[in-house]
Order: structure tokens, then C-alpha cells, then sequence
């Protein structure tokens, strides 16, 4: 089948001078606005809160980024009304008015783009070129739903003489967007616009770390059009407004992004039918991962080596797609090693801003002490190959190489979401592929090999989602590699793929005899 195609946005080419000329610029800009106070948007106004957080660039984080009012239980009921009252004009508004607005908010985002990459490296601690793909992953998703949703909006027809069958959708309601800090612009992105342009009414509730640049998503999306009630921004705590919306008999649907331990209570919170309630929530949960990558005898090492840094290391290993394992067959095992820990060794550790760094810092201080605490664990557990020098200051964590990890081993089944990564020997290739898949979940995977029946096999028998063959395994692109999950992984479509929408949609059929 024909699937929808648009023109991916364009990554900046930071090779081109003018191009670093315009970054510098945005950090020295942006720099300048560090510290502002940020208030939630509920039915179209900006409302004070008595609680606020404070978020901290982690490379520096005496450097406040900016402070986010949060809301309470009564501000979150206020949204619920609001997003009640805005849904009965939302759902009839046509499908290409909907879509228009995203295509407005993908130029807006586009044409701020240097602008949210020095937000991003500012409080995430994103290198710029990792913030980079991300902006233009956010302009792809608003495109690529908008178009989508014109493809999904004719009623499909099934007459017959003497009787009009035509299928159609109409939007659920009102979505909750849970978003996680790691992809704190593209994410929330998708599962913002998805839901809107679907016609349904979305509060995002974003990960607090991040919520600077979920208020500018918020902008954005004013600016764009979207009518008062129909987006909200909602920052607050998780585990208690998160909590109570997810119980909230209005709310039809939870689209989650973030770990499996918050992603599994959601489900169970959102299957109990509350007083009032009159019908099941959805839950599209995007969980997390332990992903490996395979090389076998037959893999051209120079560009596994090179993959399986990339896809370790980039963003200090902080994504639900990045390589945690790589389960190396014993013939190439020490050539690979070798290899991989002098190709580690070369990526420069450093705060986000300086143009020169591949590694900058992690999250916050609980990220940083979990993943120290986990590297002195695997001390214990399996030989340490390598462990870089990282700055005292700022939240950092040099890249790390464990070999000899027993597959069974923690270190080789939780996922650490830090710059961790664990090489496991295999006899076989066949024991590869089983210990690849050995583990809760199934999200992303990679295979070097230039052995087409490994390949042929990696395809039918490596259970992740998205599998990469000869090439680093993050980074997927909207309609082109549509993204997510199964096993523990996560629940739902792909995100950037043609059933993503369908689950913002209830299916209707009317029949006249006519
Ligand atoms: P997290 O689960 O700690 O938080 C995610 C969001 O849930 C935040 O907004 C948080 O405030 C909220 N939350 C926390 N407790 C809640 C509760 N009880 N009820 C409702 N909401 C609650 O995740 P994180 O640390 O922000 O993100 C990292 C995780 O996200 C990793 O596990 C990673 O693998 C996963 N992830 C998965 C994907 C994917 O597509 N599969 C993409 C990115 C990140
Ligand atoms: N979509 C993101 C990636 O592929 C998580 O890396």
C-alpha cells in the first residue's frame, strides 16, 4: 500500500559556518532568558500556582533554566472543565482546519529551531546536534499526522442498492499526555499533536526536568491557533496530579511515554472504572528498553564499532533506543573490544554548550548517583573495560564499558539509562540471537553481519520493534521508521507510523435504508 509521505525537515549542517554562527547565536540569546518564571495554561489563560519548581541546566546547575508553576488538584479539575466544555466545538471543526494548525505549528517549530536546540542543550544537556534531530523530528511528526488525519477523514463507503454503509471516526475526548524529559521537545510533540489533530482535547503533563521546553511547546502551539481549552499545559507532580488525572473519570485516554515501573502503574490506575465513568480508557504506554546489537564474524568492525558507540554513548546513553548490550561471537570478540574501547576513548566528555562534546552530562543528581551506584554494582558482576574521566561539576558520567557480563546478570537485564554499555560473548550465532531476545523487553535491536542468512534470520527472530541492520539503532525517523515497541516495551502503535492516529479514534458505522 501507498504510504503517506512528506518531506522529512532538514537537520542543520553544522559544518557550514553561517549554520554554527546562528547556534551561537540562539545559546547567547537564550542564556540571556535563563531563569523566567513559567505558568500553566488552562482554558487559554496563564494561572498562577502556589507550587513551583525550579529547573537546572545539569551541566551546570547552579545556572537556573527557569521556574514552573505546578499545578494542584483544583487547577487540574479546572482543565478538566475547560477541556469538556472546548471538545463539543474541537470535534466538529474540520478535519483540515485541525491539520492546518499543525502545519502552522511545524513552521513555527521550524523556524525557532536554533532557538529550542539551545533551550534543549540548556535543560536537557543535549549536545546540539542531539537536540538538533530532534527538532526536526517534532516538525515531522506535526506534518506527518496532519496529513494522516486527511487521509483517515472520508467516510469509507460500503453501500449496497437500497442502503447507504458508511464507516467513519469520531475523536474520543479528552487525552492525557504523560511525556518524559529525555525527548522533551520531539515527544511530547508527537502525542500532543496526534491527539489534537484527531480532534480530541489534550492536557500535557510534562516530565518536570524538562518543563521549560514543554512551555515553549506550549507557545507554539498558541501561536499556531489551537483554541483555548483544547491544548492545556498542566505541569505538575507525577505521582500526584499525574495520579489523580489519570483516575479522572473524564479523561478517555492516556498516551505515556517514560519507564516501565510509572508506565504499568498507569495501566492499572486507568483500568479501574470510576464512579461516573462510562467507558474504558486507552492506554498508549512507550516504555523502555534493554537493546542489543549483534556482530558476527562475517561484520565489518570499523562501522559496528562506530555504531555501537553512537548508538551507546549519544546523549549519554539516555534513550529508550540507545545500545545498552552488544553480544559480540567469540571469533571477533577481542578484535571488537580492543576497538570499541579505544574508539570510546576518543569522545570528548564535556558541558552540552561546547561545540566539541559527544558526551555532556546526565539528567539530575538522582540520575547520576542510580547510575554510579549501578556501575560500582557491576564492578562486582563483570571485568571494567573502560570508565572515563568526567567534570566534577554538572551531573556528568564518563562513558563506561563492562565485558564478560553474564547475560543473566542485572547489569545485562535492567535498563540503565546512563552511558553504561555491557559487552556479552556468544558461541554462536544462534546463542546471539537467543540472548539478544532474553530479555523483558522488545524495543529497538541491530545486527552487523554481512552474512545474508544471519540477516534473513536476525529479521524473523530478533524480537524488538524496530531492528537495525549495519547501522546504529537510534534515531528513527517519522514515516520512515515508525517507532516503538512490544513485550515490556511498551503497548500501542507506532509512534510516526500509519496506525498511530487510529487510537485516538472511536470507528463509527451508519446505515440508512434509503
Ligand atoms: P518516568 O516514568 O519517570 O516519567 C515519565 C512521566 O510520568 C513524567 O512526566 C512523570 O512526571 C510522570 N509520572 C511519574 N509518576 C506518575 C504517576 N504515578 N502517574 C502519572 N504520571 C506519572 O520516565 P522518565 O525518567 O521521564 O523517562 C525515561 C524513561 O522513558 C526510560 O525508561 C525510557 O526508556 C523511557 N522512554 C521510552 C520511549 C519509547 O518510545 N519507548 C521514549 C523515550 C523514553
Ligand atoms: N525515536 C527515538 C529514537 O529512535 C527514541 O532514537
Amino acid at each position: 500500500t501507498t504510504a503517506t509521505q512528506i518531506d522529512p525537515s532538514a537537520d542543520t549542517n553544522f559544518a557550514i559556518a553561517t549554520h554554527r554562527t546562528q547556534a551561537e547565536s540562539a545559546l547567547t540569546a537564550v542564556k540571556q532568558q535563563l531563569g523566567q518564571q513559567y505558568w500553566p495554561l488552562i482554558d487559554g489563560e496563564r494561572v498562577q500556582t502556589e507550587k513551583k519548581v525550579q529547573s537546572v541546566n545539569p551541566s551546570n546547575p547552579t545556572e537556573i533554566v527557569g521556574t514552573v508553576g505546578q499545578i494542584n488538584i483544583a487547577q487540574a479539575e479546572d482543565a478538566i472543565a475547560a477541556a469538556k466544555a472546548a471538545f463539543q466545538t474541537w470535534k466538529r471543526t474540520s478535519a483540515k482546519e485541525r491539520a492546518d494548525i499543525l502545519r502552522r505549528a511545524a513552521n513555527l517549530l521550524e523556524a525557532r529551531r536554533h532557538e529550542l536546540n539551545a533551550w534543549m542543550v540548556f535543560e536537557a544537556g543535549k549536545p546540539l546536534q542531539q537536540a538538533d534531530v530532534e527538532v526536526s523530528e517534532a516538525v515531522d511528526f506535526c506534518r506527518y499526522y496532519a496529513a494522516e488525519m486527511e487521509r483517515l477523514d472520508p467516510k469509507i463507503i460500503y453501500d449496497v442498492a437500497g442502503e447507504s454503509d458508511r464507516y467513519f471516526y469520531r475523536p474520543k475526548g479528552i487525552v492525557l499526555v504523560i511525556s518524559p524529559w529525555n525527548f522533551p521537545l520531539a515527544i511530547p510533540t508527537g502525542m500532543t499533536v496526534a491527539a489534537l489533530v484527531t480532534g480530541n482535547c489534550v492536557l500535557l503533563k510534562p516530565a518536570a526536568v524538562t518543563s521549560v521546553i514543554a512551555a515553549k511547546l506550549s507557545e507554539i502551539l498558541v501561536e499556531a491557533g489551537i483554541p483555548k481549552g483544547v491544548f492545556q499545559y498542566v505541569p505538575g507532580s507525577g505521582s500526584t496530579v499525574g495520579a489523580h488525572l489519570v483516575k479522572h473519570p473524564a479523561v478517555q485516554m492516556i498516551v505515556f511515554t517514560g519507564s516501565q515501573e510509572v508506565g504499568c502503574e498507569i495501566y492499572a490506575n486507568a483500568a479501574v472504572l470510576q464512579p461516573g465513568q462510562r467507558h474504558l480508557k486507552r492506554v498508549v504506554a512507550e516504555m523502555g528498553g534493554k537493546n542489543a546489537i549483534i556482530v558476527d564474524e562475517s561484520a565489518d568492525l570499523d562501522q559496528a564499532v562506530q555504531g555501537v558507540v553512537y548508538s551507546a554513548f549519544g546523549y549519554s546513553g539516555q534513550k529508550c533506543s540507545a545500545c545498552s548490550r552488544v553480544v559480540v561471537l567469540a571469533s571477533v570478540y577481542d578484535a571488537f573490544v580492543a576497538r570499541l574501547v579505544e574508539a570510546t576513548k576518543s569522545l570528548n566528555v564535556g558541558i552540552a554548550a561546547d561545540p566539541g562534546t559527544k558526551v555532556g552530562p546526565v539528567i539530575d543528581e538522582a540520575a547520576q548517583q542510580r547510575i554510579r551506584e549501578t556501575i560500582d554494582k557491576g564492578k562486582t558482576e563483570a571485568n571494567l573495560a573502560l570508565q572515563l574521566p568526567a567534570p566534577e561539576t554538572g551531573y556528568f558520567v564518563g562513558p563506561v564499558i563492562f565485558t564478560e557480563v553474564d547475560p543473566h546478570s542485572s547489569l545485562a537485564q535492567e535498563e540503565i539509562f546512563g552511558p553504561v554499555l555491557s559487552v556479552i560473548k556468544a558461541q554462536s550465532f544462534e546463542e546471539g540471537v537467543a540472548i539478544a531476545n532474553n530479555t523483558n523487553f522488545a524495543l529497538t535491536g541491530g545486527l552487523y553481519s554481512r552474512t545474508p542468512s544471519h540477516i534473513e534470520q536476525a529479521k524473523t527472530e530478533f524480537e524488538v520493534g524496530n531492528l537495525y541492520i549495519n547501522r546504529s539503532i537510534t534515531g528513527a525517523i517519522v514515516a520512515r521508521q515508525p517507532f516503538g515497541g512490544y513485550k515490556l516495551s511498551g503497548v500501542g502503535s507506532k509512534a510516526g507510523g500509519p496506525d498511530y492516529l487510529l487510537q485516538f479514534l472511536d470507528p463509527r458505522t451508519v446505515t440508512e435504508n434509503i
